[in-house]
């Protein structure tokens, strides 16, 4: 049974990318009637242009973006909500979780050649393993400390979502 949604946490789905972030994050709101968000929808118009232009963001261009990020969880406290963000670093994560101390993350993990292969079949093209490669690098895992939880990304989507699901909080019997 799913509880009542203003028993639920909000929820960071996490990982690099081709992790499967959207596609389980969208099923895990969907399974708990939660509203879903996207973090790359948070970027100001200086960080697009920036990205666009090909360059990559430095810390002091994600702050105002996970200002917002946080902004968004805040206004869900109570309520529920799923949002995906790749949140490889600790740091990032302390931010998010600065006014939201009860945030959960959940932690999209698979092997680089399993989600090579992801990426590939989604960008119809190859990808520049480098790409990848630092996002691996820069990967900073869960610490004990962090309320969270990893969840293992091989199988399919709907076997993922419920494997996270079941990672929840208080998931027994859900
Ligand atoms: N369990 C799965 N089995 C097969 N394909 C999957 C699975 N989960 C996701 N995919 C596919 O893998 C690709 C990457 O997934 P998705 O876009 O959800 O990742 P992401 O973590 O959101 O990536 P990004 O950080 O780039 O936004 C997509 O084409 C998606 O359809
Ligand atoms: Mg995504």
């Amino acid at each position: 049974m799913t509880p009542a949604p203003q028993l639920l946490p909000v929820i960071v789905v996490m990982g690099v990318s081709g992790s499967g972030k959207s596609t389980v994050g969208g099923l895990l709101a969907e399974r708990l009637g939660v509203p879903y968000a996207e973090a790359d929808d948070f970027h100001p118009p200086a960080n697009i242009a920036k990205m666009s232009a090909g360059h990559p963001l430095d810390d002091t261009d994600r702050a105002p973006w996970l200002d917002a990020i946080a902004g968004w969880i805040e206004e869900r406290a109570g309520h529920g909500g799923v949002v995906s963000c790749s949140a490889l670093r600790r740091r990032y994560r302390d931010r998010l979780r600065r006014d939201a101390p009860d945030l959960f993350f959940l932690h999209l993990d698979g092997s680089p050649e399993l989600i090579a292969s992801r990426l590939a079949a989604r960008m119809q093209h190859f990808m520049p393993s480098g790409l990848l490669a630092s996002q691996f690098e820069a990967l900073e895992p869960l610490e004990p400390d962090e309320a969270g939880a990893v969840v293992p990304v091989d199988g399919g989507a709907r076997q993922i979502a419920e494997r996270a699901l079941a990672a929840l909080p208080g998931a027994t019997g859900r």
